[in-house]
Formats: C-alpha cells, sequence, structure tokens
C-alpha cells in the first residue's frame, strides 16, 4: 500500500502499524495544492505496484471562522486540498485505471459539515458538500468502467486535528449534547467504514455517501 502526506516524516506511525498488519508499505511525498505533484505521486505509485484497487481521499484541512471573515487567500487554500487536488488526484487515478482496462473503487473521505449547517464552517462546509457532489458525478462517469466512487461523512472523530476544539469542556459538552449516541467517532470507526466500501459486500454501491455521525443528522 501507499500511504501519503506532504510531511512524510509523519507517516512512520502510520507506516509501522500498516507492516505489523502485513502491509508492503510504500511513503510517497505528496502536495495536493500542486498538481505536478499530484501527477508524479501517482506515476510513483503505478510503478511501484503496476496498477491500483483502492483510492482513499482521506487529506484535508479545516478552517473554523465566521463566513464575514474569510480571506480569499483562506478559500483557495482549503479548496486547492480538499476539492482541487482530489478532483485531480482522481482523474490521474481513474484515466490510468481505464487506460488499463481495471477496475477500482473511490472512496472520498468528506464531512457531515457538507451535509448539514453549522457555524463558522462554510468554507470547509462548502468544500466537502462539493466532494460529495463530485462523488456522484465520478460515479456515474465511470461506472460503466467498473470504477466504484463512494464517499463516507464522519461527525467529529476524537483525532488529534481536533484536539484543540474539544479542548474546552463547554465546547466539548455543546458538541455531544447534538449527537444522539452521546460520543464522538473513533478513526478504527472511519476505518471499518472505508474497509466496507472497498470489500466485496459493497460491490453494488457507487455514488453513495455513508454518514457515520451517531444520529447527527437523522
Ligand atoms: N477529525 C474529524 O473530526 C473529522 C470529521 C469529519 C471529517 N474529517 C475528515 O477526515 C480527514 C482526516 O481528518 P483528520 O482529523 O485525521 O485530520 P489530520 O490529522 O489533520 O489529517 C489530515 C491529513 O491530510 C494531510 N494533508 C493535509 N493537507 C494536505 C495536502 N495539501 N496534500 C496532501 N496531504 C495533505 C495531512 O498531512 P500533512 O499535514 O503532512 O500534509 C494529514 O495526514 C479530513 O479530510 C477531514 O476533513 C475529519
Amino acid at each position: 500500500m501507499a500511504i501519503s502526506a506532504t510531511r512524510v516524516e509523519r507517516l512512520a506511525d502510520t507506516a509501522r502499524g500498516a507492516k505489523r498488519a502485513g502491509a508492503q508499505v510504500t511513503r510517497i511525498a505528496l502536495d495536493l495544492r500542486s498538481l505536478a505533484s499530484v501527477d508524479a505521486a501517482v506515476a510513483k505509485v503505478f510503478k511501484a505496484f503496476g496498477g491500483l484497487d483502492v483510492l482513499v481521499n482521506n487529506a484535508g484541512v479545516t478552517l473554523r471562522k465566521a463566513a464575514l471573515q474569510v480571506t480569499a487567500d483562506e478559500w483557495e487554500e482549503v479548496m486547492q486540498t480538499n476539492l482541487r487536488g482530489t478532483f485531480f488526484l482522481c482523474q490521474k487515478v481513474g484515466g490510468r485505471l481505464i487506460g488499463q482496462g481495471a477496475p477500482g473503487c473511490i472512496i472520498n473521505v468528506a464531512s457531515t459539515h457538507g451535509v448539514v449547517a453549522f457555524p463558522n464552517r462554510s468554507i470547509y462546509g462548502i468544500s466537502k458538500a462539493a466532494l460529495i457532489h463530485m462523488t456522484r458525478m465520478l460515479a456515474l462517469e465511470w461506472a460503466g468502467h467498473g470504477i466504484r466512487v463512494n464517499a463516507i461523512a464522519p461527525g467529529t472523530v476524537d483525532t488529534p486535528s481536533r484536539a484543540e476544539a474539544l479542548a474546552d469542556p463547554e465546547v466539548r459538552q455543546a458538541m455531544l449534547d447534538r449527537i444522539p449516541l452521546h460520543r464522538f467517532a473513533t478513526a478504527r470507526e472511519v476505518a471499518g467504514a472505508v474497509c466496507f466500501l472497498a470489500s466485496p459486500q459493497a460491490a453494488y454501491m457507487t455514488g453513495q455517501t455513508l454518514l457515520l455521525d451517531g444520529g447527527l443528522t437523522a
């Protein structure tokens, strides 16, 4: 398997975990803000593995800011990673798979912020809503080639990127109060949904978004 980030050195733990689980792991530097980097990363993966079975678009950046305060640079920063780079990564991978006549599976990691509105998350939410619609569009265009495209939309997941927001007990409690299951998701639960979508059990699913939100949007 290939794993990527802009800072590859931070992938050491993930690589160790995957190796322990029996995977052959290649770490690849990828910056979704650069289309040259996207091209290079896709070329490396196809060279190393000869093809690609499952692409998980998990990279994403967030922005917590009132719509009135957002700058054009912040809009670009979020959209370049969450949307533009992810679209062109899908395009490069989809094009190669179609060229090889190979089936494939793409899983986009969206968010409940792309489904329902929350205050101060407009740019992030817009990027994830577009990602959900991109999932439908690509699923339709590539279904005839055996390429399934689905998304997951997690609610709050207890990951380091959310630590700062969740450190405030009042904020934490207010967020928990909105969730019928009254807890945040774990990274393992998100990984479980990704594994399901990649598995033969989901062979008849494409263009869909699986909400993983403890009932938040029910
Ligand atoms: N945690 C939550 O509550 C939650 C809820 C719903 C959805 N999500 C979504 O789940 C995904 C993972 O979230 P997380 O909480 O695990 O965030 P995270 O810890 O910040 O991880 C984000 C990953 O994306 C990589 N990345 C960021 N910008 C990139 C770029 N331009 N090119 C390539 N890689 C880039 C980061 O690596 P580098 O910094 O080294 O580039 C990092 O590995 C995101 O798409 C997020 O929107 C998270």
